[in-house]
């Protein structure tokens, strides 16, 4: 149990507060502990000085997962999971106005975008396949090659770069910009304790937006609770015992390590996208990517860091079959396993069952042109 629940249930206890743990806090916290003793207690004068409730967080938690870290400079509480919610699905948070975060993590796209590679504020064409935002509390290094270094990085990134398209030299401005919105001012001053004049920095905005994302939890499948069945079953067992989980491992189905499976590398060395070999500086890295996680797998096509497989049975026939052996340095834990075709269908009916079953909850229009549904201008 994480500290400030303790507390929280301590103070709700000793009823000298009950607003620590409210209804009033974030729709995701456990229901307010009933307190057993406030009748009895309807006598009992009142502590003489009022505590001012400690800033609280418990996690609630789907089946199958742990708690997420969160860095000790930003500890989670309502006030910013609630900002980080309205601004995550705020155009204006773009260069352009034309783009929010979620334009390219959407509910129906798997929390994705359904491109092969992402449509960027100014229709800039991007070189990547966007990830689902699903359970990105766990991952210690964001994007495909890792270069994001804690969700706060990475939403700084995401905004100043290609994505949202606001230019590393506006970032300043634009914080400011929003954070003086009268919507988000007095949230923006509650949380960072903001004096009149002050102005709201970048990383202000990345940390209430990276507590948003911390909450965005997917779990609670038949996997995670037990009850796998026929193929999904039979698909875990192969995927559990011949290899996968190697790589794909633990409750989030990646091992968070960077692997070079052979996706898109060209005959001659150096060129194109050479993924973890750009951050690192180091030849041995190229061509290695993050560890994607399987969570929600069935709902983000197209596959892989460039988007280049329509179908997620291609992609585990491409998996199981040890990858494309001509390519040099592939990672050796990829085998081919010589599987059945019933036996890829297994494989496949259980990442099926790891389709998340929560919804991102909406905020205002979020059509974008040329994403879904959504024609190009
Ligand atoms: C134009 C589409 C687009 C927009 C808008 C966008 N993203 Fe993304 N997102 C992507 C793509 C593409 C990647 C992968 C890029 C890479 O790996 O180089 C990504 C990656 C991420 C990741 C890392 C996921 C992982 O598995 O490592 C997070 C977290 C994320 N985005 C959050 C955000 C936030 C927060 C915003 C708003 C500030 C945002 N995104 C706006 C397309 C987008
Ligand atoms: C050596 C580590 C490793 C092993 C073993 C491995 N994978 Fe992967 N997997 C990766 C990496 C890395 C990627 C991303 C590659 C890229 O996009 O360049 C990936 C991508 C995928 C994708 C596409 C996910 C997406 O969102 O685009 C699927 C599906 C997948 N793997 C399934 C499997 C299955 C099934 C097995 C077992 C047959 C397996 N993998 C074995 C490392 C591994």
């Amino acid at each position: 149990m994480p500290a400030p629940r303790k507390i929280c249930l301590l103070l709700c206890a000793f009823a000298v507060t009950t607003t620590a743990c409210g209804p009033g806090d974030h729709a995701g916290q456990e229901p307010p502990v009933k307190d057993g003793t406030a009748k009895v207690k309807k006598d009992t004068p009142k502590p003489a000085k009022k505590v001012a409730p400690p800033p609280t967080w418990s996690w609630k938690l789907p089946a199958g997962l742990k708690a997420p870290e969160v860095p000790s400079d930003n500890p989670m509480t309502a006030d910013k999971v609630a900002l980080g919610h309205k601004l995550f699905f705020d155009k204006r948070l773009s260069g352009d106005g034309s783009r929010s975060c979620y334009s390219c993590h959407q509910n129906e796209l798997g929390n994705a975008d359904g491109r092969a590679t992402a449509l960027g504020a100014g229709d800039k064409p991007l070189t990547r396949n966007t990830p689902t935002i699903w359970n990105v509390a766990y991952h210690k290094q964001l994007y495909w090659d890792g270069r994001g270094a804690g969700l706060e990085k990475q939403m700084l990134g995401a905004w100043k770069g290609g994505n949202m398209g606001v230019g590393a030299d506006n970032l300043d401005k634009k914080a400011a910009e929003v954070g003086d919105m009268p919507e988000y001012r007095p949230a923006f001053t509650k949380i960072f304790n903001l004096g009149e004049g002050d102005k709201v920095t970048p990383i202000q905005v990345a940390q209430v937006v990276s507590a948003y994302e911390r909450t965005l939890l997917c779990g609670d499948t038949a996997y995670d609770t037990g009850k796998l069945e026929g193929a999904a079953q039979r698909g875990w067992e192969i995927f559990r015992d011949r290899g996968c989980a190697t790589c794909h491992s633990g409750d989030n189905f990646s091992d968070g390590e960077f692997h070079n499976v052979g996706i898109a590398v060209p005959k001659k060395p150096g060129e194109g996208d050479i993924g973890r070999g750009k951050i690192t500086n180091d030849p041995a890295d190229n061509y290695k990517f993050r560890t994607p996680t399987l969570r929600n797998v069935s709902n983000t096509a197209p596959y892989f860091h460039d988007g280049s497989v329509d179908s997620l049975e291609q992609a585990v026939r491409y998996m199981a079959s040890g990858g494309d052996k001509k390519v040099p340095g592939l990672d050796d834990k990829l085998q081919d396993l010589k599987l059945t075709d019933a036996q890829i269908k297994d494989l496949v009916a259980f990442l099926e069952s790891l389709a998340c079953t929560g919804k991102l909850e909406v905020i205002g229009d979020q059509k974008v042109a040329g994403i879904g549904d959504t024609p190009a201008k």
